[in-house]
């Protein structure tokens, strides 16, 4: 039997009300803040996300999707939006038309990770990317808004952990003085971060090993690198999220796994999750517009992962909606009015209730079973004696009273009776 691939998951129709709910609330916060959709293509040119993300990241090193197409172009599967949403910023020239363009977005990424719990080859994000403004406010409203978003999906056990970068020169300043710190602990040090001290040294501070988290406890901390702009505007960013009510901790070990941001970085973690705790995370990134071929410019965003985000809610007993209920199911009395009946169905559709009807040749009872576990709100018994005066039966499942009503009014006596 032919199966989904390691590491990817279907989303069956029993489930879908929950993405559904998520992606409801995710577009109408998004377009409260006036934020517009944009999609780009699932794949791009390999080059576009090792440039971005940095060669010696765990995504670009270990986690690509990335073959050869049919014209031996390298080509890989996105990884994450934020590379794609820039290079569509530049190809397009979306500055010229807007000097802010506050973009967002919901799509599959893919990356070849070791599948666990909220940890997929092919999960979804939903993210936002600010390009433009230099604007520590922007800083603050990405988190603003990932915060709103996580709350108003119910999530109560979540931290909001900032920090900030700085820029490229005081970041260099900083990486002498860790990596003389770090020297004379080298021969201690796990293999993996050895290789990281070389490499990408500020990395360390995502190792997974008990006696590196050690050593990375007492080594200096960038935030005392910081350069005088950056530090003004980390100030600003925590003022805002401290007016606006958001509980946050400074982080300063928090340095992401993805080579572009520059001055503010945050995550926002669950307590409900497990190992894969980051239900989002994002920050500044002004270089990379420049990076990748376009004029100098900002950009500040988040990313948020779905499939984490309903397992927490799930793990923090938050009710999300199953299936959404039926308005109508038309029970068939007499299989003769079969054409008769499906046409009768449709008129209520074309007023936009939601209808459901037998196409089984079921009997009345298996119908009438069929309505209950749709949660059918009316039932409406179709070809009675009634038929022959043009008439239908309603019944109210809640209540189970039942009236009789003309055809043609059969809407507007189900809308009465919703109303009353
Ligand atoms: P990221 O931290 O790599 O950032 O991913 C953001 C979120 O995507 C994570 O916090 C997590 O919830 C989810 N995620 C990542 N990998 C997986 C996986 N294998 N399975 C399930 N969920 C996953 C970015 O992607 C940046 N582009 C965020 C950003 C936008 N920064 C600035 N703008």
């Amino acid at each position: 039997m032919l199966k989904s691939i390691y590491g990817t998951k279907d989303i069956l129709p029993k489930d879908i009300g929950k993405w559904n709910h998520v992606e409801t609330i995710v577009k109408n916060i998004f377009t409260a803040f006036n934020y517009k959709e944009i999609r780009t293509p699932l794949f791009e040119e390999t080059a576009l996300f090792s440039r971005s993300i940095g060669e010696e990241t765990d995504i670009v090193s270990k986690e690509m999707y990335t073959f050869f197409d049919r014209s031996e172009t390298s080509v890989t599967l996105r990884p994450e939006m934020t590379a794609s949403v820039v290079r569509a910023f530049i190809e397009h020239s979306l500055a010229t038309q807007f000097s802010l363009n506050k973009l967002f977005y919901i799509a599959p990424m893919f990356r070849q990770e070791r599948p666990q719990a909220g940890r997929l080859r092919q999960f979804h994000q939903f993210g936002a990317e600010v390009l433009g403004s230099a604007s520590p406010v922007l800083d603050a409203e990405i988190i603003i808004l990932a915060f709103t978003i996580l709350k108003s999906l119910g999530l109560k056990d979540i931290t909001v952990k900032i920090n900030s970068l700085g820029i490229a020169s005081s970041r260099k300043t900083y990486l002498e003085v860790l990596k003389k710190y770090l020297e004379p602990h080298l021969n201690e040090l796990s293999e993996e971060s050895k290789k990281r001290f070389e490499k990408n040294i500020l990395r360390i501070f995502d190792s997974k090993s008990e006696n590196d988290i050690l050593i990375m406890h007492d080594a200096p901390k960038l935030i005392d690198y910081l350069d005088e702009a950056s530090k003004d505007e980390f100030e600003t960013v925590q003022n805002i999220l401290q007016k606006e009510h958001i509980p946050f901790v400074i982080d300063s070990s928090l340095v992401r796994g993805l080579d572009y941001y520059s001055k503010t970085t945050f995550e926002i973690v669950s307590g409900k999750v497990g190992a894969q705790s980051a239900l989002c995370g994002g920050g500044r990134y002004d270089g990379l517009i420049e990076l990748l071929g376009g004029a100098p410019n900002y950009g500040v965003g988040f990313a948020a992962g779905i499939e984490r985000i309903i397992l927490a809610l799930q793990n923090e007993e938050t009710a999300l909606p199953e299936i959404t209920p039926l308005d109508v199911y038309v029970v068939l009395l007499n299989k003769d009015l079969l054409n008769e009946y499906y046409l009768f169905a449709n008129t209520l559709r074309k007023k936009h209730f939601k209808v459901e009807i037998d196409y089984l040749s079921r009997s009345v009872k298996a119908q009438m079973r069929e309505a209950n576990k749709l949660q059918a709100k009316y039932v409406a018994l179709f070809g009675g004696e009634e038929f022959s005066e043009n008439k239908i039966v309603i019944k109210n499942m809640t209540t189970s009273s039942q009236q009789v009503v003309p055809l043609e009014k059969a809407g507007e006596e189900i809308l009465l009776s919703v109303g009353g």
